[in-house]
């Protein structure tokens, strides 16, 4: 029999938990075949409401959930994870200032980070999803300089998954036709959705819409206000479809991106594509053997540029500022 994979998740009593944890114990993060213990990791205030949900968990019977334990201590949390979600973050509230917000992250982020240096397995890979997802990640990264920088990644899934659907409405395609989209930058409102490179049924995604107005004025705000408009219907944030990214995003890192397409994906960046080094910006990745490599080569027209380069700018912003406070 396999040893379980340690999988924790933080901020495991929240509503991204609630929708996320029954899937992992399922089966549907690392596959039907793998066993898993998970770790949760909430604040003192969370910890009952986890152990509740924990409850729920053991009433499933999933026959690969092989140990659950519930901890307010990240130390404990982090000790032996093979894969971590950071998925608790300090939300924005009504008046806050931006850096207001990159501290209070940076208040829970940085130890965390330094929980996963000194105690994570050494095959560790992290997926942040608390927001601002990309800059939480640079912060957790930055404290844990034992871990390969390339182990911290955040989550951009959601959008190119929102993506996907709205070019396939839009083309009568189904989404499974769809290849090489990609979510450039930053998780907020600046992220570029390209479809200049991607295929519909093996045409070209941008020569088929042929209609650069909806491009611009229709498809990528729908993408980048996605989250505004669930708040807006549902009266709750996205937590069901942010929780079914993150699986998407961890299954893909582990099982590999299929042969002729790649995937969106947070990661450190290696200047590719003129993206500052150091950066947590989104590309286009693929992934075998549970690794992932930045797609080269892709041209990059006018359009995307300008677009890239505004998002880049807002992470360069971000990361002098949790500079600025001390935080990497
Ligand atoms: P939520 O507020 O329902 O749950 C957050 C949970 O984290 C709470 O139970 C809280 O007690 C816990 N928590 C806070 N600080 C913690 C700490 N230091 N350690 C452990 N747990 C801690 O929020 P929800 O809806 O589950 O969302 C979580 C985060 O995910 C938010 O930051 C949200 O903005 C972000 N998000 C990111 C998306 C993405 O695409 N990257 C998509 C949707 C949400």
């Amino acid at each position: 029999t396999r040893t379980p994979v340690n999988v924790t998740v933080t901020g495991a009593a929240g509503q991204i938990g609630y929708a996320l944890l029954f899937r992992i114990a399922s089966g549907q993060l690392l596959g039907a075949d793998v066993p898993v213990s998970l770790r949760l990791l909430e604040i003192p205030q969370g910890l009952k409401a986890a152990e509740g949900t924990a409850m729920e968990l053991d009433d499933c019977a999933f026959p690969l959930l092989k140990g659950i334990d519930i901890t307010d201590d990240p130390n404990k949390a982090f000790d032996g994870a093979n894969v971590a979600l950071l998925v608790g973050a300090r939300p924005r509230t009504k008046g806050m200032e931006r850096g207001d917000l990159l501290e209070a992250n940076g208040g829970i982020f940085k130890p965390q980070g330094k929980a996963i240096n000194d105690h994570a397995a050494d095959d560790i890979k992290v997926l942040v999803v608390g927001n601002p997802a990309n800059t939480n990640a640079l912060i957790a990264r930055a404290a844990a300089p034992d871990v390969p920088a390339g182990r911290f990644t955040a989550m951009t899934r959601l959008d190119h998954n929102r993506a996907l659907t709205q070019l396939a409405q839009k083309t009568g395609a189904a989404v499974s036709d769809i290849k090489r989209l990609t979510i450039w930058g930053n998780h907020s409102a600046t992220q570029y959705p390209d479809i200049f490179h991607a295929e519909i049924a093996g045409k070209n995604a941008a020569e088929t819409v042929g209609d650069e107005t909806w491009l611009a004025e229709t498809f990528i705000p729908t993408v980048a206000k996605r989250g505004a408009a669930i708040i807006e219907a549902r009266g709750a944030s996205s937590a069901a479809s942010a929780a079914n990214a993150a699986i998407d995003h961890v299954h893909t890192w582990v099982n590999g991106t299929a042969e002729g397409d790649w995937t969106s994906m947070g990661v450190v960046s290696d200047g590719s594509y003129g993206v500052a080094e150091g950066l947590i910006s989104s590309f286009p990745v693929t992934t075998k053997d549970g690794a992932y490599e930045i797609v080269q080569g892709l041209d990059i027209n006018e359009f995307s540029r300008t677009r890239i380069d505004a998002s880049v700018k807002e992470l360069e912003e971000e990361r002098d500022a949790v500079r600025a406070l001390g935080l990497i």
